[in-house]
């Protein structure tokens, strides 16, 4: 039951940092994670984690499907120590396997880095990952990666980002040398140049040399001189580190380097450490702060099911706010008032899951047989706490689901409200008829997913089929009145009540928009998910 209050809590939630990669595929997020892993010394040799070569097809034993694509689907946790601190990195999942759940482990998340390929900038994945970040303010530290290759001016990308994004870079290093012919940093707080030696495809960790400025002007010539008369630009412009809006989200201390080749990767994971906040007091549905020092406190922001296909499990990963988490005490359930015994809790490296025995503020717990649990949903123990439940975006991706097999209409309906419980899919029904829901979602793997969970799991093989709906916003009763009848518009609905109106096209969205100034059409969905 209890856990330990007070004694060493905020101390060892001042050790803990607890972030998100966002990315666009292949910026290189697995392989600065693999990299940050390397300098922490959790493993001793880059390519440890998922053999480089393999590493596409590297597998884990949770679903069948993802065997057989090759991919993994579950977002994982990895924790490791760095300078005495507890790092959490919470993986979002990337490309082919994009889904509502990118967005949910940013809510688990302090601080995001986002990784920017320097020959290509601010991509569109990144940029629907940063907007989530943005309307959390979630402090973002920004890598330019693959500077050993031959790349954009990084001036005008801190332009692109400044003018595109609305978030204004601080470097903090700033190269010495050109994209493809990158020597090393001038540290922007110190003045000194860092140089680097490239290691066999940065496997170990790289040598720095430190080098005082006018040796550095002697050695390095032109690129020195370059990089200084930058740095003097960066300087009168004001671009400069500055904690304040770094934590607010509006700026963003910006670091260069190339995770292949370990360049600049330990000033980023330093940077974490001594810039990203620790874990603070999060506000409750009522807006009151919950104290890092009382009881147990945390939301469930991802349900991972079937990860084991002999067991059927449901792991629910729950992050820590508040409280010492001890492996087999006894929480409470806030929607239901029910007890949740902890005696199966888990922390995920990779495939392999460890039990976790104890944890503190912005760790991140996994709960086995948690299938009563849905996404959002508060724990608690001790004083009552509700915490809000996780905004979902609009989703971009509808199809109509029918049951193949009409006689298996029961089980169809069981594994419909199921995984709409955790989150696999959005389930929308027309106004007036419930038989023949639309799924919507963000990324085609979530379709993918529930068919096949759908008919593995529930035995009920389904049919999914395009609709002409390639827009949602949430919209509400008096505006659902004035939509009646318009061309290239429907309203559908969620369990939860939230009406959601549903575009041909953006075209037809921004027309209606016109026509209705004063309708309501929010892109993220406040009807929350999980707390019921
Ligand atoms: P992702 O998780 O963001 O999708 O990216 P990932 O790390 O898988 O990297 C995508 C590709 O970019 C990989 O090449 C990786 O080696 C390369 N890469 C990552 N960081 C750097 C860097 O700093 N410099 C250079 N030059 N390349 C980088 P690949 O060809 O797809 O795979 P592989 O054959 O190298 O394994």
């Amino acid at each position: 039951m209890t856990g330990a209050t007070g004694t060493g809590i905020s101390e060892q939630a001042a050790r803990r940092r607890t972030f998100a990669i966002i990315s666009h595929p292949d910026a290189g997020k697995t392989t600065l994670t693999e990299k940050f892993l390397l300098y922490a010394g959790a493993v001793t040799e880059a390519g440890a984690v998922q053999a480089r070569s393999g590493r596409r097809k590297a597998t884990s034993d949770w679903m069948a499907m993802e065997q057989q694509r090759g991919i993994s689907i579950s977002s994982t946790v990895l924790q490791f120590t760095y300078r005495d601190h507890v790092v959490n990195l919470l993986d979002t999942p990337g490309h082919r396997d994009f889904s509502e759940d990118t967005y949910r482990v940013l809510a688990a998340a302090d601080a995001a880095v986002m990784v920017l390929d320097v020959a290509k900038g601010i991509e569109a994945q990144t940029l629907k990952l940063f907007e989530v970040c943005r309307s959390r303010n979630l402090p973002i530290i920004t890598f330019l990666n693959k500077y050993d290759r031959p790349g954009r001016d990084p001036l005008e990308l801190l332009d692109e980002i400044a003018s595109q994004i609305k978030l204004s870079p601080t470097p903090v290093t700033w190269p010495v040398g050109v994209p493809g012919d990158f020597r090393g940093v001038i540290d922007r707080r110190t003045g000194d140049f860092v140089r680097f030696t490239r290691t066999v495809r940065g496997a170990t960790a790289v040598p720095e040399e430190m080098v005082a400025a006018d040796q550095a002007a002697r050695q390095e010539g032109d690129a020195w001189e370059q990089a200084t008369e930058e740095c003097s630009l960066l300087a009168e412009v004001g671009a400069d580190l500055d904690p304040k809006s770094f934590l607010s989200g509006e700026s963003s201390p910006m670091f260069v380097g190339s995770a292949l080749t370990n360049f600049g990767v330990r000033h980023l994971l330093d940077a974490v450490v001594d810039l990203a906040p620790a874990p603070e007091p999060r506000d409750d549905v009522a807006g009151e702060l919950r104290p890092l020092e009382s009881g147990l406190s945390g939301f469930v922001f991802k349900i991972q099911a079937n990860m084991n296909p002999a067991h059927r499990d449901h792991i629910a990963f729950v992050r820590v706010c508040s409280g010492h988490f001890e492996r087999g005490m006894t929480v409470t359930h806030a929607p239901t008032g029910r007890p949740f015994a902890t005696k199966y809790a888990s922390s995920v490296f990779g495939s392999d899951r460890e039990t976790i025995d104890e944890a503190f503020p912005g760790d991140v717990i996994g709960l086995v047989n948690a299938s009563d649990l849905r996404i959002g949903d508060t724990l608690y123990d001790g004083d009552r706490v509700v915490f809000p439940g996780i905004p979902t975006f609009a989703p971009e991706l509808f199809v109509r689901a029918r049951a193949r097999d009409t006689g298996r209409y029961k089980q169809f309906r069981r594994g419909l409200e199921q995984m709409e419980r955790e989150g696999v899919v959005q389930v929308l029904f027309d106004l007036d008829d419930g038989t023949v829901p639309i799924l919507a979602a963000v990324g085609q793997m979530q379709f993918e997913v529930f068919a096949h969970r759908l008919e593995h799991e529930f035995g009920a093989a389904v049919d999914l089929s395009p609709t002409p709906y390639t827009v949602a916003r949430r919209t509400d009763d008096a505006t659902v009145a004035k939509l009646a009848g318009t061309t290239g518009a429907t309203v559908m609905k969620r369990h939860d009540g939230t009406k959601l109106a549903l575009f041909e096209s953006m075209f037809w969205l921004q027309r209606v928009e016109k026509q209705h100034p004063d309708g309501c059409f929010e892109v993220i969905l406040t009807g929350t998910t999980g707390q019921a």
